[in-house]
């Protein structure tokens, strides 16, 4: 119905500037988070190469339960600060991991997963939620994929 992908070799923060307005006509006027999570998980997925998993971690009494995601089932719980979500969480900063399996701690949900983005959603302050990219390529995300997702984090804080 919708394709909000970006023409092939647009350069990246043009194609993050596209993502972000994508999401924002996607959830701007709905008061339901699960569906706001389910619809940015399927945008992240269909807009961004190269990933095996993308989605949403929310904090819930004090530990990460799973939300809407695409890719293959993953891990329901992770406690603050325990792999590279939780650390995210925890710390309250993105984790950019150019290989996962040199990241003390990754819990590895899917064994093909090379590479991490994990960024978390802040609002007043407080951490509620992560958005999750895994990719099966190493070093996948870069600065400005960071960039990108925490803009996307920014604008759906008040909207999950
Ligand atoms: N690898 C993550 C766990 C979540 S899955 O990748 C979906 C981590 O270490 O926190």
């Amino acid at each position: 119905m919708f394709d909000f992908r970006p023409a092939p070799d647009t350069p990246k923060p043009e194609a993050y500037r596209q993502l972000l307005d994508a999401a924002d006509a996607l959830s701007a006027g709905e008061p339901d988070a699960v569906a706001n999570m389910a619809n940015i998980a399927a945008l992240l997925w269909d807009f961004l190469p190269d990933l095996n998993w993308a989605g949403f971690y929310r904090v819930v009494d004090g530990e990460l339960v799973l939300g809407p995601f695409i890719g293959r089932p993953a891990c329901i719980r992770i406690p603050m600060g325990q792999g590279v979500c939780g650390v995210a969480a925890g710390k309250g900063a993105t984790q950019l991991v150019e290989d996962v399996h040199a990241f003390p701690g990754h819990i590895a949900c899917d064994a093909v997963t090379n590479s991490e983005l994990v960024v978390p959603v802040k609002r007043a302050g407080k951490v509620i939620a992560v958005i999750d990219l895994d990719s099966p390529e190493k070093a996948r995300f870069d600065k400005a994929d960071a960039a990108g997702i925490e803009a996307v984090a920014d604008m759906l804080a008040k909207r999950i």
